[in-house]
């Protein structure tokens, strides 16, 4: 298993670009398989996440051909196979995002329960409901959801998501997309990435209006055909670089990303004392090297503070001046980077779904572990500050969502290498 090793070398200092968003490419890519026509996809971010899709929509009979500048064209004319294995699935919970497209191009999907994960227990209810009410029958047998579609096609309906749910959201998105009559999503989940997602969905000929919005209202169509679609901007990449900025007490403009969609992570980089600047497609955070003061975090769904930004935001917190509370809302086990941050040096204690963290001067590198995928991210970003080495195992996690991190971070002035396991 590779490593990573880090030496804290004072603040970041330049400019990174922002890859294009995991989030947003996963329901992208699965939403190919409703189409009658190559889909093209472009500015998909190299991780492998990416590559287990890619995988798991090949095995099905999705025709995969690298196009120009790195795009990708997924032709799902001759899909044989609606099954979703386990073997795939474990690896990326996202997987379950086949469901919705198949049962609604194909009227049957087997798919395997993604089960539990590092992060918590993350149902899939919700999605399971959702399709119920659209007609499907399910059942889950054998460690499977197995799905028709009685007569071939999915019936609109009116779909209350009890929870807000991204991926629940997304998969009734498309399956509404091809059923008989309209779907009204209400309390839909109304992070960018749906946006993103219902606009390439459109592009293919779907009728989709309320994308951004809690009610999302689908007409839905007999047929779907190909498109080009670019896959916007990763927030949560950048978000991380904007906080490795703040922490070092550095400078750093990242560039091809949207401003519009971190809000809630920018108002409170500002709050912990960073300059922050935006252009077009640019965001630059600059710290004048100062300490960061400690804020308060709770997260929550967009348009709020984001989960997937809630370790990084420890780590910051980490080294701040005073306390900062960090109340986590969505998941209940997403706080594993705790420990190993107090490893570090940190001053962290839980209390339930509150991490109370009071800043210390300076940290210091230790050996540390990778659990999930932010929680490494946090883990990079405290090590960027460290005094000393750290060591970070188990980094597959971050190559599932950070396209070539310790390059970028080298870019910034970074002290990072990669030793192969
Ligand atoms: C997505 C993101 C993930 C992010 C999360 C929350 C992708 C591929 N992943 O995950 O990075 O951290 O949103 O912003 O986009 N829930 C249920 N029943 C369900 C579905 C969800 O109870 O059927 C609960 C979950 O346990 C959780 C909450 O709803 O407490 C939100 O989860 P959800 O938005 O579904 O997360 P994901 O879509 O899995």
């Amino acid at each position: 298993m590779d490593k990573l090793i880090i030496t804290g070398n004072g603040p970041l200092d330049g400019e990174v670009w922002a890859s294009g968003a995991k989030n947003s490419a996963l329901p992208i890519l699965c939403s190919s398989l409703l189409a009658q026509g190559p889909v093209t996809l472009g500015n998909l971010p190299h991780l492998q996440d990416i590559t287990t899709s890619l995988e798991l929509l090949g095995r099905m009979g999705v025709d995969l051909v690298m196009g120009d500048k790195m795009a990708i064209q997924l032709d799902a004319s001759h899909v044989t196979e609606c099954h979703a294995p386990y073997d795939l699935v474990k690896k990326m919970r996202a997987s379950i995002l086949v469901l919705g497209p198949l049962l609604a191009r194909f009227g049957k999907a087997d798919v395997s329960l993604p089960g539990g994960c590092a992060i918590g227990s993350r149902p899939v209810d919700l999605h399971i409901r959702g399709l119920q009410a659209m007609g499907a029958d399910i059942s889950v047998e054998n460690g499977y959801i197995r799905a028709t579609a009685p007569g071939g096609r999915l019936k609109g309906a009116t779909v209350f998501f009890d929870v807000v749910t991204v991926t629940g959201t997304e998969n009734l998105l498309m399956a509404a997309a091809l059923a008989e009559g309209t779907t009204v999503l209400e309390n839909a989940a109304k992070e960018p990435e749906i946006v993103d997602l219902a606009e390439c969905l459109i592009k293919m000929g779907a009728r989709i209006r309320g994308h951004g919005t809690d009610t999302i209202t689908i007409e839905g169509v007999e047929r779907l055909h190909g498109c080009y679609h670019d896959i916007m901007p990763d927030r949560i990449e950048t978000g991380t670089f904007l906080v490795a900025a703040a922490l070092t007490r550095g400078r750093v403009r990242v560039r091809r990303t949207r401003a519009d969609i971190l809000e809630a992570v920018l108002a409170k980089l500002e709050e912990a004392g960073g300059h922050v600047t935006t252009g077009d497609d640019w965001i630059e955070l600059d710290m004048k090297g100062h300490r960061p003061k400690a804020v308060n975090v709770r997260t929550a769904p967009y348009p709020a503070f984001p989960t997937d930004m809630q370790a990084q935001f420890v780590a910051m917190n980490a080294v701040a001046e005073g306390t900062g509370r960090v109340v986590e809302t969505i998941f209940e086990n997403r706080f594993m980077h705790v420990q190993e941050l107090n490893r570090m040096g940190a001053n962290i204690a839980l209390e339930g779904n509150t991490a109370v963290v009071t800043g210390v001067e300076k940290l210091s590198g230790a050996p540390v572990m990778a659990t999930d995928l932010r929680a490494s991210a946090s883990l990079v970003v405290a090590a960027m500050i460290a005094e000393g080495e750290t060591l970070v195992d188990r980094i597959y996690h971050i190559d599932r969502g950070y396209e070539c991190i310790e390059e970028k971070l080298q870019l910034l002035g970074g002290k990072i290498r990669r030793v192969p396991g």
